[in-house]
């Protein structure tokens, strides 16, 4: 097992609203294996990007715990030391919208991680010169500032980030929203062919074709809740 997830919740308080308090997740309750894809999909707004900066610790859970088990710590508790050493080479994550614009190339965004693992640079760079290239970015774009790019192009050098260092857990928050069909496709090639068969992943989603061809098991969330855990090869769609 790599994560127990025990009624994990997430409530955001609204100092600019007089205190008010909004509900982004409640009572999240999950085990996942290695090797094991969960697809986590829901209406906007239903929390799915919540549960997964709860996970990656982005967010401070409010109520619960989650216990990851190949370092035996519960996330929840952790301290910061703890988390920043697990980002990386033991859970990577991407974020849905692409904020973070390093003032670095796009092949050094997905090469310093790795150097700062220990991988020397000139391995580094071959390595993410390989992912972007299987992602079918113009190595044009390789010496180029993300900033400058499209939203595509970010997505792409952001997923590569994630993946560089095969982390045991990966956290993947609608990462091929902003491709087109072939490189979505090549994307999804890269999570099956790159990744360690022992990589557990939690992705949003939410294109039931896209969940039936990567996942295990789909969790859905409805109002920050969790309605039900279905098999993925048999899921149709939120309303289905
Ligand atoms: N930092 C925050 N501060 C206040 N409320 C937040 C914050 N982050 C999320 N929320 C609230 O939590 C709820 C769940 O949001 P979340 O972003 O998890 O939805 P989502 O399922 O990822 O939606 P989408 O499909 O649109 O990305 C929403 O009501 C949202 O307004
Ligand atoms: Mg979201």
């Amino acid at each position: 097992m790599i994560l127990t997830v025990t009624d994990l919740a997430k409530t955001f308080e609204m100092h600019v609203l007089d205190g008010t308090r909004v509900v982004g997740l409640d009572g999240v309750t999950l085990q996942l294996a290695a090797g094991e894809f969960l697809a986590v999909v829901g209406k906007s707004g239903s929390g799915k990007s919540t549960l997964l900066k709860c996970l990656n610790r982005t967010y401070k859970p409010t109520a619960g715990t989650v216990r990851y088990h190949p370092a035996d710590v519960d996330l929840v508790r952790a301290d910061e030391r703890t988390i920043l050493e697990l980002r990386g080479d033991e859970i990577g994550y991407t974020s849905q919208f692409l904020d973070e614009i390093p003032r670095v190339s796009a092949v050094d965004v997905v090469a310093r991680p790795l150097r700062e693992q220990g991988v020397a640079p000139a391995r580094a760079t071959e390595r993410a010169e390989d992912l972007l290239d299987r992602l079918a970015l113009p190595q044009s774009l390789f010496d180029a500032y993300p900033a400058t790019l499209s939203g595509g192009e970010r997505q792409r050098v952001n997923l590569a980030q994630a993946l560089a260092s095969k982390p045991r857990l990966l956290l993947l928050d609608e990462p091929t929203s902003a491709l087109d069909p072939r490189t979505r496709e090549l994307a999804i090639d890269l999570l099956d062919t790159y990744l360690p068969p022992e990589t557990a992943v939690v992705g949003v989603f939410h294109d039931p074709d896209i969940v039936r061809a990567v996942a295990d098991r789909v969790l859905v969330l409805d109002d920050a809740r969790p309605v039900r855990t279905v098999d993925a090869a048999t899921y149709e769609g939120v309303d289905a």
